[in-house]
């Protein structure tokens, strides 16, 4: 049982990045606030803070900043006290969490990335730091591929020993999660008014300074957003129940069509797909791993797989799209192939033609 209580703890949730490696879903919104299982994805992560008896917190913002506020106003409809803090120039991880400082109330704050989806358990985490009587405590997460990222050991006693970039040997499972626990004093150390990366400059700066660094490990559901491939598994992921979401109260399905949503009988839909609202699937489909946004339409026969469909897109019949991105408004004509991570820009039209794509439209 936890004996340290989340309403004298402060959330902080960074949400300000530019979201490039998404582009071009993040022209038109945030990265945090693409639909994902039929939320906004800040939604789960909100939830999930709300869930843990967590009752303040802050939106660290800067890119396309009001999005933001209009979707979640004061928190009060997910139980929750929200404020805002903006940065004109993004200041990178590390200063945007120095920057929401003032707006702090307690001596412990957990800050989040805003993008990364995970089932990590709160209540030990803040647990953990009290009992180790860490500094900073940062969540670690054992991947079975540790290759893809910087790992951070740790010792017997928790402490973090190293902050060690990528390498084809990490001596270690456990990566950075994105999600810390810092003591108040030590975020106000952070450097001001410049661009600062919480992993690269103030984790390596606190660890020579004998900060105490405390590394909590588990191997609970994890996944940065950060990549369509991440994007469209996660949303798989939150779909199948595979990814713990309190906002979704324990759907568990292949599919999941939203109001307003019309699909043809005889349309097949698996893998986790997602129909948004108003879109229509037309009859013969089949949606395999397909994120398919609000008002986005799917004519007869097409196949999507493990791809994402933009607002209002259309896609013409007997296409095939595989782990495409296709943007805002764009129209896909009959018969065309979108393979190997194609992206197309919001808006662009390619005509019926049969043609085959695999790179950037
Ligand atoms: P990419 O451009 O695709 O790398 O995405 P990103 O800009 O979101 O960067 P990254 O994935 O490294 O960011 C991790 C988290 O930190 C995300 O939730 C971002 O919104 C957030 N973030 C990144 N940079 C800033 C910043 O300068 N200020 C604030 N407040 N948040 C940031």
């Amino acid at each position: 049982m936890s004996d340290f209580d989340p309403k004298k703890v402060d959330a902080v949730v960074l949400v300000g990045g530019k979201g490039t490696r998404l582009r071009p879903l993040t022209l038109s919104l945030p990265k945090p606030m693409l639909p994902t299982a039929g939320f906004p994805f800040l939604t789960h992560l909100l939830s999930r803070i709300a869930a843990a008896g967590i009752e303040h917190v802050v939106l660290g913002t800067s890119y396309k900043a009001a999005v933001f506020e209009n979707e979640f106003g004061d928190g009060s409809k997910l139980g929750l006290q929200i404020e805002y803090v903006f940065e004109p120039e993004p200041l990178g991880t590390g200063g945007g969490i120095a920057n929401v400082s003032e707006k702090l109330r307690h001596d412990t704050a957990v800050v989040f990335n805003g993008d990364v989806l995970s089932g990590a358990d709160l209540g030990e985490l803040l647990q953990f730091h009290h009992n180790h009587d860490a500094q900073v405590s940062m969540h670690l997460v054992r991947v079975s591929d540790p290759r893809a990222f910087g790992s951070v050991p740790t010792d017997s006693d928790g402490r973090v020993t190293a902050f060690l970039e990528k390498t084809d040997d990490p001596p270690t499972d456990q990566i950075n999660a994105g999600c810390y626990v810092f003591d108040r004093e030590i975020i106000d150390r952070i450097p001001r008014g410049r661009e600062v990366s919480v992993e690269r400059e103030v984790f390596p700066a606190l660890l020579a300074d004998d900060v105490k660094i405390c590394g909590y490990v588990d191997a609970s559901y994890w996944r940065d957003m950060g990549t369509p491939e991440d994007f469209v598994r996660g949303s798989s992921d939150l779909v199948r129940g595979l990814a713990p979401s309190p906002a979704l109260g324990g759907h568990r399905g292949e599919s999941l069509v939203h109001d307003g949503a019309s699909v043809a009988p005889g349309a097949v839909l698996v893998g986790g797909t997602v129909v948004g609202r108003g879109a229509e699937i037309g009859p013969g489909v089949r949606l395999d791993g397909a994120v398919i946004f609000d008002g986005a339409r799917v004519e007869a026969g097409s196949m999507i797989e493990r791809s994402i469909i933009g607002f209002g897109a259309h896609i013409g019949p007997r296409a095939l799209i595989r782990d495409g991105v296709i943007g805002d408004g764009a129209v896909i004509g009959a018969r065309c192939e979108l393979l190997r991570g194609a992206r197309v820009w919001p808006g662009v039209v390619l005509p019926d033609c049969g043609i085959r794509y695999s790179s950037d439209v």
